[in-house]
């Protein structure tokens, strides 16, 4: 007969010495499967006489209940120490420099646009959004250009088929449009910027069928060109980060502004490149104006209480000038090696206090 205490050291010393889960299952089946040898043991009961059945039941059976909890006992180690194992293999080290895969850059058109918006909110603008597809109501009849007028001539404009009723939807042609919708949808005092995307059938050098634009609107009872120069002083100084620009404002005209005006910054551009603030030389860089009492009457404000500015400048051309950028087409073509060139880091968000580019 198989001695009981000797198979049970045996057993328990190979089931401490199980170096895995796999290891350890196959120990158990050895022992407590169907053929294995407790369960052997076990089977010997049965021709056993009641006598003796008394004095080796117990000692089986408690056998196998020792040894069916040794295995369990050591299961749960073995799991414990493969997660340490696990966790130990997939430590990741959080102070390491991120890895050099990060390419994506910030668009200049992005950059700019958030430096300006950036500007002009910390002056007390919201920022206001009108849709690309916009109606020919909003783009100019509103605009106190109806449907005769020559200046729609001068806006290149792209055409949606006309609708059964004779409206045509078309591509903004500049911001504009978004003066017009909030005039409609909010009382004054209004101080708004509206940035966005705007299209012309246009294309050469420094001309793009789409590009960006920013319109600027102040709507209240007393406003007036001087805070509109001054708007527009702070704007060059803080964008161009420099103490001082010199301005130009020249007599224009635009049909939704009385009077117009176009606004230059003075620069320098007798070096390799070009500064601003300083020199002979003098770059438009805004379209503005005090708006036209039709265009508030169109708009429900009423111009006998109310007044107020309007200007309009081009992102893209903001852009060009303050980073150098020589041609507009290569802005638009997502060459990547143009985007890494010319493009900002992910995380060189522009901030009044930090710096607006770095
Ligand atoms: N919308 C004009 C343009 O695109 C610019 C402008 C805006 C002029 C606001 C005056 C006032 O040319």
């Amino acid at each position: 007969m198989t001695d009981i205490a000797s198979l049970e050291r045996e057993l328990t010393e190979r089931i401490a010495a199980a170096g895995d889960e796999p290891a350890l299952e196959s120990l158990r089946v050895a022992a407590l499967g169907k053929k294995g040898s407790v369960s052997e043991l076990l089977k010997t009961l049965g021709g056993l006489s009641p006598d003796e059945r008394k004095i080796q039941g117990p000692l089986i059976n408690g056998l196998r209940d020792r040894v069916a909890e040794a295995i369990a006992t050591r299961k749960t180690a073995l799991e414990a120490g493969a997660l340490d194992a696990r966790l130990a293999q997939e430590r990741v080290d959080v102070t390491l420099p991120a890895p050099e895969i990060v390419r994506g850059t910030i668009h200049p058109v992005s950059q700019v646009q958030s430096e300006v918006t950036l500007i002009l909110a910390d002056l007390g603008f919201a920022v206001a959004e009108g849709p690309d597809v916009e109606s020919d109501d909003y783009n100019f009849t509103r605009l106190n250009m109806p449907a005769d007028h020559p200046a729609r001539q001068m806006h290149d404009t792209f055409y949606m088929k006309p609708q059964a009723d004779g409206t045509r939807s078309l591509l903004r042609t500049h911001t504009s449009p978004v003066q017009v919708r909030t005039m409609l949808s909010q009382k004054p005092p209004i101080r708004i910027i509206a940035p966005g995307r705007t299209y012309r059938c246009d294309s050469d050098a420094t001309h793009s069928p789409m590009f960006h634009q920013v319109e600027g609107l102040v709507i209240d009872e007393h406003t007036h060109l001087g805070y509109l120069k001054w708007v527009l002083e702070e704007l060059c100084k803080a964008f161009f980060e420099v103490p001082n620009v010199g301005m130009r404002f020249r007599p224009s005209h635009f049909p939704f502004t009385e009077p117009s005006l176009e606004v230059d910054i003075q620069c320098d551009r007798s070096g390799a490149q070009i500064k601003f603030g300083e020199g002979k030389d003098w770059l438009e860089i805004a379209g503005a104006g005090m708006v036209h009492p039709r265009v508030l009457e169109m708009c429900g404000v009423d111009p006998e209480i109310y007044q107020g500015f309007a200007f309009g400048m081009g992102i893209d051309r903001l852009a060009m000038l303050k980073y150098g950028i020589p041609d507009l087409r290569p802005f638009f073509d997502s060459d990547v090696r143009w985007l890494r060139h010319y493009g900002f880091g992910a995380f060189d968000a522009p901030s009044i206090d930090g710096g607006l580019s770095r």
